[in-house]
């Protein structure tokens, strides 16, 4: 990580965010959810859109749903300019601790199966590729790795 640390915030999403997310969307995905997906995550009861800030600027953000002990990461980007710099690892782990004191003992997540750098990610932080679905992910087409991470409070 070469910035400092008190330069980044992790906070909740709110409307405001909105374009800033969808630019990042856009830049991040070749099948990018539209706002209107991003508008029901910031007002959805078991969905905390979580955006990872460099003083002013959104650099990221994570899609997490929480239902009782189970989460599952929905989507998590890192602006394009900023990748490499260990942005990912930083919100993965504030996630992951987070995540935890609220007792989550399994996350559940899907990847597309060429997405190298996320999964590489993912395993650096505990998750294991645990099936693959068949052609689950459009445009274009390709199989997705559904990875788990189990946590204990030893973790
Ligand atoms: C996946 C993503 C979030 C990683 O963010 P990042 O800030 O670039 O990641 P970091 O710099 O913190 O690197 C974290 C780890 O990711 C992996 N990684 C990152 N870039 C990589 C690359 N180009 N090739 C292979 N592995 C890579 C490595 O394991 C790396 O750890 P290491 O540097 O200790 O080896 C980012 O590439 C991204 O936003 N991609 C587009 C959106 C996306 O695919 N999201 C995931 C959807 S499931």
């Amino acid at each position: 990580m070469c910035h400092r640390k008190e330069m980044l915030q992790i906070r909740p999403c709110t409307l405001d965010s909105l374009e800033e997310i969808v630019n990042l969307e856009n830049l991040s995905f070749p099948d990018p959810w539209n706002k209107n997906m991003f508008r029901s995550d910031i007002t959805s009861k078991h969905i905390e859109l979580l955006g990872l800030w460099m003083k002013e600027d959104l650099i990221g953000y994570i899609s997490i749903m929480i239902l009782d002990d189970e989460a599952s990461i929905n989507n998590l980007a890192i602006s394009p300019y900023q990748r490499g710099k260990g942005f990912g690892h930083y919100l993965m782990e504030n996630v992951l601790s987070y995540l935890k004191a609220k007792k989550v003992i399994k996350i559940v997540l899907e990847v597309r199966v060429g997405n190298k750098a996320a999964i590489s990610l993912y395993e650096h932080h505990g998750f294991r590729v645990v099936h693959t679905i068949p052609d689950y992910y459009k445009q274009p087409m390709e199989n997705a790795h559904v990875m788990i991470k189990e946590m204990t409070q030893v973790d």
